[in-house]
């Protein structure tokens, strides 16, 4: 939430702020800013809205003269979205301009210390009382702007990632973090400090994964970090060949229609050189240092938030029915505030697309310091999860953009597979049933592809379905957390109400909402309770709902019950729902977009939840 940059160089320093806040809009969208310094003035400019607001309202700075600026991009936690409240906020002198992502905690009572000794606010932020406490412990004597950071950063409690300017120090950034993310780029003569590392992807060669509670400052001549007493690191710098196409849309209309369409190829690169198909088995190299811990477990606990949480509901079907590891599944935000049962004996997975969601981080050193052994499973590369948890598995799905999930959904299952496997056969699955296995894993990307097949269909069924008001998802087994996931596509994106159940239950409430005007999706795979799935669709027929089937293609009965059947490649029942969720991402898609929404980036949503 939040997205933060800053840019230190002889490039145009307000085009390249601008860039980066377009690459990290999906963190927040609902006002952007920013500061440079130009010509020994503190120039601020905030716009209510999007990042192309800002631009516009930007437009006649950008050939100012200027080598250091910081910008944001808002997701609101306090104070509305208005141009008040977005950042960069600056002191009462107007020579301190700050930019953060978090929550200050403490903000209330810094606010009153600070009015006391009479500093003036503006905004309804808990940002604000930053830029006035650097002013405050500036007017120490003899006190620097570093120290009046570090005494910044200690006197804040909470999250945040924060970066600062000043007249007193005009070439240079000052940046820091606690639980909110900080990434440093080093490229040629120019050096950037963002949230994540895209708005420096094609300009910059080095990263430094800034540890928290370290200072960097950064100028277009160099970096340096420090710890809070002022002591001199050494960054360690890392390689980094992100590349610009994996952050562009190319010739598709949205990111999320693009990443829907990228799920075969995630898919092949999740089980590239991991999943053996004559040895019927999966070997991930994370697992190894854990391997043992793996196999003795007495439960595996797997955590996570939002559509991870619904991958991590799947994980549960895969590592019972295969692996034969009792699991429980929690959202992270819940497993963190009831005193868990978690030890030794316990292995815990942790599930985040952007490794830095807040609860499933807290997680994570909730399970550590009961001494479990915790494994990620994470998309983004050195992102906090990633690099605390030490073990584990990247899904490899590259940038995910698109403030809805779609292919790190099906590239977290796809990982959650070859863990299966792996661990089935670790604990005496036949080499002969491996085999088999993994070869209906490995037919994955091929069945994913045929299911995309299904748009035209969809959209069809889109344009039926645009104005009703209520949707209701139904499955079964594994499928369950596939209906939820496709009520949660509907929800995010095109603001329609829509409910995920197991299909069984509808009998115990649900039924009482069926009528001619609710569309009820069935995924209904012929798998081991196919028949027990069309009992409940005769249910459903009999109370006049509509019905719309995600099927397998070789299902000829079910097209006397459906209204609408979409058909997918069969495959194992446990693996279906990489295959079934296809088309239900391409309904919520086609909806939203029949409906004009904003797909990519839909209202109140953020794509990485940095905030409780
Ligand atoms: C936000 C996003 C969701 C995501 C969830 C968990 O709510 O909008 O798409 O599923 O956070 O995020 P994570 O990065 O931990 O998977």
């Amino acid at each position: 939430m939040c997205g933060i940059v800053g840019y230190a160089g002889k490039e145009k320093t307000v085009p390249t702020l601008i860039d980066g806040l377009k690459r990290l809009e999906y963190r927040g969208y609902d006002s952007a800013g920013i500061a440079v310094i130009s010509e020994n003035n503190l120039v601020v400019k905030k716009a209510a809205g999007k990042v192309s607001d800002l631009e516009a309202m930007t437009r006649n700075l950008t050939g100012i003269k200027s080598a250091v600026g910081i910008a944001h991009t808002r997701w609101a936690t306090h104070g509305e979205p208005n141009e008040v409240n977005a950042h960069p906020h600056v002191d009462c002198t107007g020579r301190i301009g700050i930019v953060h992502n978090g929550i200050i905690e403490n903000y209330k009572a810094l606010k009153t210390y600070l009015e006391d000794r009479g500093h003036r606010f503006v905004s309804k932020t808990d940002t604000e009382v930053i830029a006035h406490l650097i002013e405050e412990f500036m007017k120490k004597e003899g006190a620097t702007f570093m120290d009046a950071f570090i005494e910044t950063a200690q006197a804040i409690k909470g999250s945040y990632a924060i970066a600062a300017v000043s007249l007193s120090d005009p070439g240079t950034i000052y940046a820091t973090h606690l639980s909110s993310p900080l990434v440093i780029g080093q490229g040629n003569g120019e050096n950037f400090i963002a949230s994540d590392a895209s708005p420096f992807l094609g300009r910059a060669s080095k990263i430094i994964y800034l540890p928290e509670n370290e200072i960097a400052v950064v100028a277009a001549a160099g970096i340096k970090t420090f710890d809070l007493d002022k002591r001199k690191k050494d960054p360690v710098f890392e390689k980094f060949e992100g590349t610009l196409e994996s952050i562009q849309k190319g010739n598709f209309p949205h990111f999320m229609l693009k990443e829907i369409y990228e799920q075969p190829e995630r898919i092949e690169d999740a089980f590239r050189g991991r999943l053996l198909l004559q040895e019927g088995n999966a070997f991930l190299g994370g697992l190894s240092p854990v391997w043992d811990k793996l196999l003795k477990a007495k439960r595996f606990v797997i955590s996570a938030c939002g559509t991870s949480w619904h991958a991590a509901l799947v994980g549960k079907y895969m590592f019972e029915e295969i692996a034969r590891v009792p699991t429980e599944v929690d959202y992270a935000s819940e497993l963190r505030y009831r005193n868990p049962i978690l030890g030794p004996d316990d292995v815990v997975f942790v599930i985040s697309q952007s490794g830095e969601t807040a609860d499933t981080l807290a997680t994570l050193r909730e399970a550590k310091k009961r001494g479990a052994t915790v494994l990620g499973i994470v998309n983004v590369v050195g992102s906090t999860i990633a690099r605390e948890a030490g073990v584990g598995v990247y899904i490899h799905a590259g940038p995910e953009i698109g403030v809805a999930s779609t292919k790190t959904f099906t590239s977290q299952l796809a990982v959650l597979t070859l863990i299966t496997l792996a661990i089935g056969r670790g604990k005496g699955m036949s080499k002969e049933k491996g085999k088999f296995i993994a070869s209906e894993i490995n037919s994955l990307p091929e069945k994913a592809r045929r299911a995309l097949g299904t748009e035209n269909l969809v959209r069809e069924i889109a344009r039926t379905f645009k104005d009703s008001r209520n949707f209701l998802y139904l499955g079964r087994g594994a499928n369950f957390p596939t209906a939820l996931e496709g009520a949660l596509k509907l929800k995010e994106i095109s603001y329609i109400h829509a409910e995920g159940y197991p299909v069984a239950e509808m009998k115990h409430g649900p039924i009482a909402l069926i009528d001619e005007n609710m569309p009820v999706v069935f995924v209904v795979p012929k798998d081991g309770i196919y028949e027990k799935v069309l009992s409940n669709m005769e249910e459903v027929k009999a109370r006049k709902g509509r019905i719309i089937a995600i099927a397998n293609e070789d299902d000829e009965y079910i097209d006397s019950l459906a209204d609408f059947v979409i058909r997918v490649p069969r495959t194992l029942g446990w693996l279906g729902p990489i295959v079934n969720v296809i088309p239900l991402q391409l309904l919520a898609y086609h909806i939203a977009l029949e409906l004009g929404r904003l797909i990519d980036q839909p209202r109140n949503l953020a794509k990485s939840v940095t905030v409780e």
